[in-house]
Protein backbone atom coordinates (compact mmCIF):
# COMPACT_ATOMS: atom_id res chain seq x y z
CA UNK A 1 0.00 0.00 0.00
CA UNK A 2 1.21 3.45 -0.99
CA UNK A 3 1.75 6.18 1.96
CA UNK A 4 3.02 9.35 0.90
CA UNK A 5 5.84 10.89 3.41
CA UNK A 6 3.32 13.37 4.64
CA UNK A 7 1.14 10.72 5.64
CA UNK A 8 3.83 8.97 7.67
CA UNK A 9 4.79 11.81 9.16
CA UNK A 10 1.20 12.53 10.41
CA UNK A 11 1.42 8.54 11.91
CA UNK A 12 4.55 8.47 13.22
CA UNK A 13 4.27 12.03 14.98
CA UNK A 14 1.14 10.65 16.74
CA UNK A 15 2.65 7.24 17.86
CA UNK A 16 5.04 8.78 19.53
CA UNK A 17 3.29 11.72 21.01
CA UNK A 18 1.24 9.12 22.36
CA UNK A 19 3.51 6.19 22.93
CA UNK A 20 6.98 7.56 23.27
CA UNK A 21 7.93 5.14 19.89
CA UNK A 22 9.06 5.58 16.87
CA UNK A 23 7.98 4.97 13.59
CA UNK A 24 11.93 4.28 11.99
CA UNK A 25 12.32 4.27 8.19
CA UNK A 26 12.87 0.18 8.69
CA UNK A 27 9.65 0.02 10.38
CA UNK A 28 7.49 2.52 8.04
CA UNK A 29 6.40 -0.56 5.87
CA UNK A 30 4.01 -1.52 8.81
CA UNK A 31 2.23 1.40 8.06
CA UNK A 32 0.03 0.02 5.37
CA UNK A 33 -0.64 -3.46 6.83
CA UNK A 34 -1.25 -2.03 10.18
CA UNK A 35 -3.54 -0.36 9.15
CA UNK A 36 -5.51 -2.31 6.67
CA UNK A 37 -8.15 -3.40 8.74
CA UNK A 38 -9.00 0.34 10.11
CA UNK A 39 -9.13 2.11 6.69
CA UNK A 40 -11.67 -0.91 5.60
CA UNK A 41 -13.86 -0.08 8.93
CA UNK A 42 -13.82 3.11 8.93
CA UNK A 43 -14.50 3.34 4.74
CA UNK A 44 -11.43 5.05 4.19
CA UNK A 45 -9.44 4.53 0.69
CA UNK A 46 -6.08 5.16 1.81
CA UNK A 47 -3.45 5.74 4.18
CA UNK A 48 -3.39 9.45 2.99
CA UNK A 49 -7.03 10.28 3.62
CA UNK A 50 -6.60 8.76 7.19
CA UNK A 51 -4.07 11.38 7.98
CA UNK A 52 -6.06 14.03 6.11
CA UNK A 53 -8.75 12.72 9.05
CA UNK A 54 -6.60 12.76 11.84
CA UNK A 55 -4.97 16.35 11.67
CA UNK A 56 -8.87 17.65 11.96
CA UNK A 57 -9.29 18.43 15.50
CA UNK A 58 -11.84 16.18 16.67
CA UNK A 59 -10.45 13.04 15.51
CA UNK A 60 -10.22 11.65 19.39
CA UNK A 61 -11.26 8.05 18.16
CA UNK A 62 -9.70 7.91 15.24
CA UNK A 63 -6.77 9.05 16.52
CA UNK A 64 -6.80 6.19 19.53
CA UNK A 65 -7.94 3.87 16.95
CA UNK A 66 -4.77 4.67 14.89
CA UNK A 67 -2.35 3.80 17.76
CA UNK A 68 -3.93 0.76 18.49
CA UNK A 69 -3.45 -0.35 15.12
CA UNK A 70 0.40 0.51 14.90
CA UNK A 71 1.27 -1.27 18.18
CA UNK A 72 2.65 -4.38 18.10
CA UNK A 73 1.53 -6.54 20.97
CA UNK A 74 2.64 -9.67 20.55
CA UNK A 75 3.16 -11.67 23.58
CA UNK A 76 2.88 -15.08 24.82
CA UNK A 77 2.32 -16.98 28.48
CA UNK A 78 5.56 -17.48 29.82
CA UNK A 79 7.65 -15.77 27.39
CA UNK A 80 11.64 -16.16 27.48
CA UNK A 81 10.85 -19.19 29.99
CA UNK A 82 14.70 -18.98 31.43
CA UNK A 83 13.26 -15.18 32.60
CA UNK A 84 10.85 -16.80 34.12
CA UNK A 85 13.49 -19.31 36.10
CA UNK A 86 15.55 -16.66 37.01
CA UNK A 87 12.54 -14.99 39.01
CA UNK A 88 11.16 -18.33 40.45
CA UNK A 89 14.71 -19.65 41.43
CA UNK A 90 16.48 -16.32 42.28
CA UNK A 91 14.31 -12.91 42.60
CA UNK A 92 11.30 -14.16 44.05
CA UNK A 93 13.67 -16.14 46.98
CA UNK A 94 15.12 -12.97 47.54
CA UNK A 95 12.28 -10.64 47.70
CA UNK A 96 10.09 -13.05 49.84
CA UNK A 97 13.32 -13.31 52.28
CA UNK A 98 13.95 -9.53 52.38
CA UNK A 99 10.13 -8.51 52.21
CA UNK A 100 9.46 -10.86 55.09
CA UNK A 101 8.11 -8.51 57.82
CA UNK A 102 5.67 -7.39 55.57
CA UNK A 103 4.44 -10.03 53.92
CA UNK A 104 3.45 -7.71 50.96
CA UNK A 105 4.29 -8.61 47.54
CA UNK A 106 3.72 -6.10 44.12
CA UNK A 107 4.61 -6.68 40.83
CA UNK A 108 4.05 -4.58 38.01
CA UNK A 109 3.72 -6.15 34.42
CA UNK A 110 4.28 -2.88 32.19
CA UNK A 111 3.55 -3.43 28.63
CA UNK A 112 0.85 -6.43 29.65
CA UNK A 113 -0.52 -6.10 26.37
CA UNK A 114 -3.39 -9.36 26.59
CA UNK A 115 -1.99 -9.94 30.16
CA UNK A 116 -0.23 -13.49 29.19
CA UNK A 117 2.77 -11.89 30.98
CA UNK A 118 0.78 -11.31 34.17
CA UNK A 119 -1.24 -14.72 34.06
CA UNK A 120 2.15 -16.11 33.84
CA UNK A 121 3.39 -14.09 37.28
CA UNK A 122 0.50 -15.27 39.02
CA UNK A 123 0.51 -18.99 38.03
CA UNK A 124 4.15 -19.34 39.10
CA UNK A 125 3.27 -17.78 42.50
CA UNK A 126 0.42 -19.89 42.80
CA UNK A 127 3.13 -23.02 41.82
CA UNK A 128 5.33 -21.68 44.62
CA UNK A 129 2.26 -21.28 46.69
CA UNK A 130 4.01 -23.18 50.12
CA UNK A 131 6.36 -20.00 50.15
CA UNK A 132 3.43 -17.29 49.51
CA UNK A 133 1.16 -18.17 52.22
CA UNK A 134 -0.23 -15.69 54.58
CA UNK A 135 1.16 -12.79 51.93
CA UNK A 136 -0.62 -10.72 50.13
CA UNK A 137 0.11 -10.41 46.28
CA UNK A 138 -0.95 -7.88 43.93
CA UNK A 139 0.00 -7.53 40.02
CA UNK A 140 -0.58 -4.31 38.62
CA UNK A 141 -0.53 -4.84 34.91
CA UNK A 142 -0.84 -2.04 32.65
CA UNK A 143 -0.69 -0.92 28.59
CA UNK A 144 -0.87 2.02 27.00
CA UNK A 145 -3.32 0.93 24.68
CA UNK A 146 -7.21 0.41 26.14
CA UNK A 147 -7.82 -2.17 23.66
CA UNK A 148 -5.77 -4.58 24.97
CA UNK A 149 -6.23 -3.84 28.73
CA UNK A 150 -10.00 -4.42 27.75
CA UNK A 151 -9.16 -8.15 26.51
CA UNK A 152 -7.24 -8.90 29.07
CA UNK A 153 -9.60 -7.68 31.92
CA UNK A 154 -11.83 -10.67 30.20
CA UNK A 155 -8.73 -13.13 30.80
CA UNK A 156 -10.36 -15.44 27.83
CA UNK A 157 -7.98 -16.69 25.31
CA UNK A 158 -8.30 -18.59 22.23
CA UNK A 159 -7.54 -22.31 22.12
CA UNK A 160 -4.31 -20.61 19.61
CA UNK A 161 -2.82 -18.25 22.70
CA UNK A 162 -3.60 -21.19 25.41
CA UNK A 163 -0.61 -23.33 23.47
CA UNK A 164 1.31 -20.73 22.84
CA UNK A 165 3.78 -21.34 26.32
CA UNK A 166 1.29 -23.62 28.65
CA UNK A 167 2.28 -26.94 28.80
CA UNK A 168 -1.35 -29.22 29.04
CA UNK A 169 -1.10 -29.64 32.93
CA UNK A 170 -1.19 -25.88 33.14
CA UNK A 171 -4.12 -25.67 30.90
CA UNK A 172 -6.22 -27.83 32.66
CA UNK A 173 -5.01 -26.64 35.96
CA UNK A 174 -5.73 -23.11 35.38
CA UNK A 175 -8.12 -22.16 32.47
CA UNK A 176 -11.42 -23.49 31.49
CA UNK A 177 -12.52 -24.20 28.43
CA UNK A 178 -16.05 -22.25 27.32
CA UNK A 179 -17.55 -21.80 23.67
CA UNK A 180 -15.85 -18.47 24.05
CA UNK A 181 -12.38 -19.54 24.80
CA UNK A 182 -10.50 -20.76 27.74
CA UNK A 183 -11.05 -18.82 30.52
CA UNK A 184 -7.98 -17.70 33.06
CA UNK A 185 -8.84 -19.19 36.51
CA UNK A 186 -10.74 -16.46 38.69
CA UNK A 187 -8.01 -17.65 41.59
CA UNK A 188 -5.32 -15.73 39.24
CA UNK A 189 -7.49 -13.08 38.00
CA UNK A 190 -7.98 -11.55 41.27
CA UNK A 191 -4.48 -11.26 42.06
CA UNK A 192 -3.99 -8.81 38.85
CA UNK A 193 -5.71 -5.19 38.33
CA UNK A 194 -5.48 -4.01 34.71
CA UNK A 195 -4.71 -0.39 34.01
CA UNK A 196 -4.52 2.00 31.04
CA UNK A 197 -1.02 3.56 32.03
CA UNK A 198 1.46 5.05 30.08
CA UNK A 199 5.15 4.00 31.22
CA UNK A 200 6.43 8.02 30.52
CA UNK A 201 3.40 9.18 32.69
CA UNK A 202 4.20 8.89 36.74
CA UNK A 203 2.98 6.26 38.80
CA UNK A 204 1.05 8.07 42.45
CA UNK A 205 2.20 4.81 44.27
CA UNK A 206 6.12 5.69 44.23
CA UNK A 207 8.57 3.50 45.28
CA UNK A 208 5.84 0.31 45.30
CA UNK A 209 7.13 -2.46 43.78
CA UNK A 210 9.67 -4.81 44.66
CA UNK A 211 9.40 -6.25 40.85
CA UNK A 212 8.79 -4.78 37.81
CA UNK A 213 8.81 -6.37 33.90
CA UNK A 214 9.13 -4.21 31.31
CA UNK A 215 9.70 -6.90 28.44
CA UNK A 216 9.54 -6.15 24.67
CA UNK A 217 7.94 -2.50 25.60
CA UNK A 218 11.09 0.13 25.20
CA UNK A 219 12.64 -1.28 22.20
CA UNK A 220 11.41 1.41 19.79
CA UNK A 221 11.51 3.94 22.00
CA UNK A 222 13.62 6.94 20.96
CA UNK A 223 16.96 7.07 23.41
CA UNK A 224 15.06 10.37 25.31
CA UNK A 225 11.92 8.87 25.88
CA UNK A 226 13.54 5.33 26.76
CA UNK A 227 15.75 7.02 29.53
CA UNK A 228 12.62 8.67 30.79
CA UNK A 229 10.67 5.52 31.02
CA UNK A 230 13.88 4.14 33.08
CA UNK A 231 13.13 6.64 35.00
CA UNK A 232 9.64 6.73 35.62
CA UNK A 233 10.27 2.85 36.63
CA UNK A 234 13.01 3.86 39.07
CA UNK A 235 10.18 5.85 40.57
CA UNK A 236 7.93 3.13 41.24
CA UNK A 237 10.51 0.54 42.10
CA UNK A 238 11.46 -0.26 46.16
CA UNK A 239 14.67 0.57 46.98
CA UNK A 240 16.52 -2.28 45.90
CA UNK A 241 13.40 -3.49 44.05
CA UNK A 242 13.99 -5.89 40.63
CA UNK A 243 13.53 -4.63 36.94
CA UNK A 244 13.34 -6.94 34.28
CA UNK A 245 13.91 -6.29 30.75
CA UNK A 246 13.17 -8.24 27.64
CA UNK A 247 15.64 -10.30 25.94
CA UNK A 248 18.26 -7.85 23.75
CA UNK A 249 17.08 -4.92 26.36
CA UNK A 250 18.94 -3.26 28.28
CA UNK A 251 19.39 0.23 30.64
CA UNK A 252 23.30 0.86 30.08
CA UNK A 253 23.82 4.31 29.79
CA UNK A 254 20.34 5.25 30.06
CA UNK A 255 19.81 5.55 33.89
CA UNK A 256 21.94 5.32 36.63
CA UNK A 257 19.78 4.46 39.39
CA UNK A 258 19.84 0.89 37.77
CA UNK A 259 22.31 -1.47 38.33
CA UNK A 260 22.91 -4.61 35.93
CA UNK A 261 22.33 -8.20 38.28
CA UNK A 262 24.93 -10.97 37.21
CA UNK A 263 22.04 -13.41 37.38
CA UNK A 264 21.19 -12.51 33.94
CA UNK A 265 20.74 -10.61 31.06
CA UNK A 266 18.29 -7.85 31.21
CA UNK A 267 18.26 -7.93 35.04
CA UNK A 268 18.69 -5.00 37.19
CA UNK A 269 18.14 -3.69 40.73
CA UNK A 270 17.15 -0.22 42.07
CA UNK A 271 19.91 1.04 43.42
CA UNK A 272 20.08 2.21 47.08
CA UNK A 273 19.38 5.89 46.89
CA UNK A 274 19.89 8.06 49.74
CA UNK A 275 17.68 9.22 51.81
CA UNK A 276 15.34 6.22 51.48
CA UNK A 277 13.78 4.97 54.61
CA UNK A 278 12.42 1.59 53.72
CA UNK A 279 12.87 -1.48 55.45
CA UNK A 280 13.49 -4.12 52.52
CA UNK A 281 16.90 -2.71 51.63
CA UNK A 282 18.95 -5.47 50.74
CA UNK A 283 22.57 -4.52 49.77
CA UNK A 284 24.00 -7.80 48.78
CA UNK A 285 23.04 -11.03 47.10
CA UNK A 286 22.80 -14.06 49.15
CA UNK A 287 25.38 -16.54 48.62
CA UNK A 288 24.56 -19.83 47.46
C1 LIG B 1 5.39 -6.44 22.20
S1 LIG B 1 4.22 -6.18 23.49
C2 LIG B 1 5.06 -6.99 24.85
C3 LIG B 1 4.10 -7.64 25.82
C4 LIG B 1 4.76 -8.33 27.01
N1 LIG B 1 5.45 -7.38 27.85
C5 LIG B 1 5.69 -9.41 26.53
O1 LIG B 1 6.91 -9.23 26.58
O2 LIG B 1 5.22 -10.45 26.08
C6 LIG B 1 4.52 -4.44 23.87
C7 LIG B 1 3.38 -3.78 24.59
O3 LIG B 1 3.83 -2.52 25.07
C8 LIG B 1 2.75 -1.60 24.96
N2 LIG B 1 3.28 -0.23 24.97
C9 LIG B 1 3.88 0.44 23.95
N3 LIG B 1 4.17 1.68 24.34
C10 LIG B 1 3.78 1.80 25.64
C11 LIG B 1 3.80 2.86 26.59
N4 LIG B 1 4.31 4.07 26.27
N5 LIG B 1 3.30 2.64 27.82
C12 LIG B 1 2.77 1.43 28.14
N6 LIG B 1 2.69 0.40 27.28
C13 LIG B 1 3.19 0.58 26.04
C14 LIG B 1 2.07 -2.00 23.66
O4 LIG B 1 0.73 -1.53 23.58
C15 LIG B 1 2.17 -3.52 23.69
O5 LIG B 1 1.02 -4.12 24.21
Amino acid sequence: MQVSDSAARVLSGLLEARTGQQLTADRMWRIGTALSGLLRDHGLASVDELALRLIEPDCGNLANAAVDALLNNETYFFRDRNMFDVLAQTVLPEIASQARRKRHLRIWSVGCSTGQEAISLAMLLSEQRGKWAGWSIEIVASDVSHHVIETARKGIYPQFQVQRGLSVLQMINHFEERPEGWQAEKALLRQIRYEVHNVLDPREDARAFDLVLCRNVLLYFGQENRARAFDRLADAMNPGGWLMLGGGESAAGLSDRLVADDAATGLYRKSDEAGSARDNVVPARRAG
